[in-house]
């Protein structure tokens, strides 16, 4: 069984092929980073053009990279949900175009569900457990998502804990940008961070006075990132970058044990774009491995926005017969219907 995917869901443009057991065949992202960058965050109407104009050459180079013809596309999977609506419409329009031209089902996926699914696909020669079964905890730390789920099966899944305002790659982002770093920031801010002092300088850890809350919330370290920086104007960046990140990174392996301790599932998987923040990975391997729990963590290529995931998901949906129809339409958020609750 082939699936072509397609995901629009932000500012990236990815298409890919996936095939049985969940590998991914062939996969193709640009991002719209040098556009967005100028202006410090994602343009939502220049997102939409720029999907528009790159998205079919991409399904072209895809299939010809993978070498595989139209007749051999079982299905289309697209992100339908949640996302910005406008560059979600230019995904979910192509790939109903092209299941019509071409006589194939269209999938609606789920953005989040593919994010929870991304470390479950095979991509070159990463592997993932073939043990791994549901359920499992699934940590998604994006640009615009921190949430912490019990997935329970595909399309199943309860919100344990969620941000109560910023998002952690929004906490990297913003405070990257006051320090001058590229855009987005997540990515320099951990590469400046690999050699500085985590103990330098001392940034707030939110929501750890009750144990029992697996809620998150970055606002607060966002204004201490920027007092501090006004306050040490000479001081050195990377023992800056490494404390900063060191807050975020202690408060998510925090509250993935809590999750861990009140419902002692031993999967875990962690995932989106922050998940690509070596501290971040390194330091949930040492507490699987200091728990004897199973982690799961997505190769680079699969953390930040991508049409693997995607296409993953859409291929175990196709498997059960979840198809979508003409009607799809892109929602702003999660909405039920997309066997994805
Ligand atoms: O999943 P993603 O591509 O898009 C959203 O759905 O938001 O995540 C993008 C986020 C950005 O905030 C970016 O700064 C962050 O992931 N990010 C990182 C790293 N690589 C990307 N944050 C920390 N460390 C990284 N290495
Ligand atoms: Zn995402």
């Amino acid at each position: 069984m082939l699936v072509l995917s397609i995901e629009t869901s932000c500012d990236d443009t990815s298409v890919a092929i996936v095939c049985e057991r969940g590998k991914v065949l062939a996969l193709e992202s640009q991002n719209q980073d040098e556009i967005h960058g100028q202006f410090g965050g994602v343009i939502p109407e220049l997102a939409c053009r720029n999907h528009t104009l790159r998205i079919l050459p991409l399904v072209d180079s895809v299939l010809q990279s993978a070498k595989i013809n139209w007749q051999q596309i079982d299905g289309i999977a697209v992100t339908s949900q949640p996302g910005l609506v406008g560059a979600l419409l230019v995904g979910v329009s192509t790939a109903k175009s092209l299941a019509l031209i071409h006589g194939k089902p269209i999938i609606g996926v789920d953005h989040l569900e593919g994010h929870l699914h991304a470390p479950l696909a095979q991509w070159k020669d990463y592997r993932p457990d073939p043990d791994f079964t549901y359920p499992f905890l699934g940590l998604c730390v994006s640009g615009g998502h921190t949430s912490l789920y019990e997935v329970q099966d595909l399309g199943k899944r309860k919100v344990l804990g969620q941000t109560l305002d910023d998002a952690a790659g929004e906490a990297f982002d913003k405070f990257g940008k006051l320090m001058g770093l590229g855009y987005p920031a997540g990515a320099h801010l951990d590469k400046l961070a690999s050699d500085g002092d985590v103990k330098k300088y001392e940034f707030p850890r939110a929501l750890l006075k009750d144990k029992k809350d697996l809620n998150f919330s970055f606002s607060g370290l966002k204004t201490a990132g920027r007092l501090t920086l006004e306050k040490h104007a000479e001081a050195n960046k990377k023992d800056l970058a490494a404390s900063y990140q060191e807050a975020i990174v202690d408060v998510l392996v925090e509250k993935l044990d809590r999750a861990f301790k009140q419902t002692s599932i031993p999967r875990v998987v962690i995932t989106g774009g922050v998940s690509a923040n070596s501290r971040l990975r390194m330091r949930c391997q040492e507490w699987a491995q200091e728990k004897g729990l199973q982690l799961l963590v997505p190769p680079l290529a699969l953390c930040t926005d991508n049409a693997g995931m995607i296409g993953y998901v859409g291929l175990k949906m196709l498997e059960r017969g979840w198809t979508s129809d003409m009607t799809l339409a892109p929602s702003p958020s999660t909405k039920l219907g997309l066997h994805a609750q």
